[in-house]
């Protein structure tokens, strides 16, 4: 009787085996299928990230040659109050199609970034001084203020990479704030940390916006193009490996509006 018994196990212990390998192959092919499906479109997406790159190098120069003439034809005597209008709004609507431009640039042609210390403080008060005059809510003037060390605040980041960071975060800041508001961009430390946050007085952000906000073309506004909180991330995430982080509080503690972005830098150690 044994003998029967042994073959029967055996053959269950088969049967099971068999099941489990079948689902295990049935498992990986799928796998093997989402990863040819994500190679197909990363390759889609880097093939659309050369024709964008392309256009927007190609679209600079002009663009550059634009906004000179036009600044140089504003400031002829010969233009009436009217026309001195029309210029500003060639020029506005140039800087604009500016940014969009090296925002598509910097998501299409990623750059590693340079990592060395950077003073945070120094790099903030120039992003401020810039957005003092320049930006504008489309209600009216809102008020950018810094709120930090003079100097110092030294952390370990690619300049020019955190300046776009901190310049689209504000451009959001002034963009979703009423007029007569304030946007602060503050430093601080925290621990090993140097933190450099952008806090608006705008409406926030509910918690179901808060994983899309950063997605490539995901926008609220009319005129947006939804690039700048995705450039942002891109850079943020390629300085992970010097510890760079970013958080984002909404709405503002003690408040039902506003948001902050913080990004949170390694302190450069000397
Ligand atoms: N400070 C902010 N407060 C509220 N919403 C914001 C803020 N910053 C960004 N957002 C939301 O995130 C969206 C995406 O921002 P972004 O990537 O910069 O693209 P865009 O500015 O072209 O819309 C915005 O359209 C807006 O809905
Ligand atoms: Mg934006």
């Amino acid at each position: 009787a044994y003998p029967f018994l042994l073959n029967s196990l055996g053959i269950i212990v088969v049967a099971l085996l068999a099941g489990y390998l079948a689902e295990r192959l049935r498992a990986t092919g799928g796998r093997l299928e989402l990863a040819e499906e994500r190679a197909v479109a990363a390759e889609r997406l880097a093939t659309l990230g050369r024709v964008a790159a392309g256009l927007a190098h190609e679209i600079r120069n002009p663009l550059g040659s634009i906004r000179g003439s036009i600044e140089m034809l504003r400031e002829s005597p010969a233009l009436g109050a009217e026309d001195r209008e029309l210029c500003d709004i060639v020029q506005r609507e140039s800087k604009r199609l500016e940014t969009l431009v090296s925002d598509m640039m910097e998501l299409a042609k990623p750059r590693k970034p340079s990592p060395e210390a950077v003073s945070i403080a120094h790099l903030a008060k120039e992003v401020v001084a810039l957005s003092a005059h320049n930006e504008r809510s489309g209600s009216g003037d809102v008020k950018v203020e810094y709120a930090g060390p003079d100097e110092g605040a030294v952390a370990l980041c690619d300049g020019s990479q955190m300046r776009q960071v901190l310049w689209n975060l504000v451009r959001n800041a002034v963009q979703v704030s009423e007029a007569g508001s304030v946007v602060r961009v503050k430093v601080s430390h925290a621990k090993r940390d140097i933190v450099l946050g952008v806090q608006d007085q705008g409406p926030g952000i509910p918690d179901e916006q808060k994983k899309k906000l950063f997605d490539a073309f995901y926008t609220t506004r009319t005129q947006g193009a939804g690039l700048g909180l995705a450039v942002v991330k891109r850079i943020v995430d390629d300085h992970a490996y010097v510890g760079v982080r970013m958080d984002i509080e909404s709405p503002i503690r003690g408040s039902k509006r506003g948001a902050e972005f913080r990004v949170r830098l390694k302190e450069a150690t000397s």
